[in-house]
């Protein structure tokens, strides 16, 4: 008897379809991400579930009885409660590697685009004000031989790091839980203890998946290490920041600019003090949304699925469930 499985999103249905050769497959298809309670009455009857951001924990791995396989289309995993996971011996994957480069290239589109004022300079054209030259109040910042600070040094930061040093002739620091002698020696850069990567980056990049280690890891005694002319970018998660002392540290002008692809609250609320500014480049949780990633992230996240829920060892395991 085939196994089955739940998917509680739209994926392309090519993937869908290799699913449903090895699985018996039941999805939402919702407009809107499906309700909890709705996901609590699916995974009461299925061996694998198919997601990118529902919250594994004990509350919904007490209704799934037959689970044994939760395969998320992201490389990040902080919406799995691992001790919960490993104490039930449910198996849960992510999708590493597909999407370093599109992440990567987004960091540079922040770095850019916050350093060079890009959306800002657009409204400025679009709303009828540019009338009398590029003056003084257009000038932006220079990405090229500046330093940066990368926050994080997994296969994303050394993506980052190699257009950096090799695309901008950036000067590149990073921190990162243990040293990366080969990165060091591959792309030219340097580790440096995070307190001094913050004091001496004229942009700082924040990579670090979120952990308990990395919650608020950058709070307002980090950002008063800062220069005041620097540019803060975060492409990891919201939470790894204290959002309320970035947004002070904006106000306040101890640092220059940001440029954020992640939230601690998504969507980010209407009235969120960061649409107000002009010097914050937001963006809405895109690191790894083009066509091609996406699709290549759900497909690997079947092949986890498959793998998972027919007794073969799924490949990508999240590390600490091996
Ligand atoms: C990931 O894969 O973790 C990215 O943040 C996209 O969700």
């Amino acid at each position: 008897m085939k196994p089955s499985v739940f998917i509680d999103r739209k994926i392309p249905s090519e993937v869908e379809a290799y699913i449903a050769e090895h699985c018996v497959v039941d999805k939402w298809e919702g407009l809107t991400p499906i309700p909890r309670q709705q996901l609590l009455e699916k995974i009461a009857k299925t061996n694998g579930l198919l997601t990118a951001g529902a919250k594994i924990d004990s509350e919904l791995l007490k209704q799934a009885p037959h689970l044994k396989v939760v395969s998320s289309i992201s490389v990040g995993y902080n919406h799995f409660d691992l001790a919960a996971m490993k104490e039930r011996g449910i198996i849960g994957t992510h999708t590493p590697h597909v999407l370093d480069d599109t992440v990567a290239d987004l960091a540079i589109a922040l770095l850019l685009g916050t350093a060079r004022r890009v959306a800002e300079l657009d409204r400025y054209v679009k709303e009828g004000q540019w009338k009398t030259g590029d003056g003084v109040k257009l000038f932006g910042t220079d990405v090229h031989h500046a330093k940066l600070g990368i926050i994080g040094m997994g296969r994303i930061g050394e993506a980052v790091a190699r257009r950096a040093k090799f695309g901008f002739e950036m000067d590149v620091v990073y921190f990162n839980r243990s040293r990366k002698p080969e990165a060091e020696e591959k792309l030219g850069v340097r580790y440096a203890p995070l307190n001094e990567l913050l004091a001496a980056s004229d942009f700082v990049v924040m990579l670090a998946p979120l952990t308990a280690e990395t919650t608020k890891l950058i709070g307002r005694k980090q950002f008063q290490l800062m220069k005041s002319t620097s540019i803060f970018i975060n492409i990891s998660r919201g939470q790894t920041i204290d959002e309320e002392a970035l947004i002070e540290a904006l106000q306040e002008g101890t640092i220059a600019a940001a440029g954020l692809d992640v939230f601690e609250k998504e969507p980010i609320n209407a009235d969120h003090p960061f649409l107000k500014m002009a010097n914050v480049l937001t963006l809405p949780h895109i690191g790894s949304a083009t066509t091609q990633t996406r699709f290549d992230m759900a497909m690997l996240a079947a092949q986890n699925l498959v793998s998972g829920v027919t007794g073969q060892t799924a490949p990508n395991i999240v590390d600490e469930l091996k």
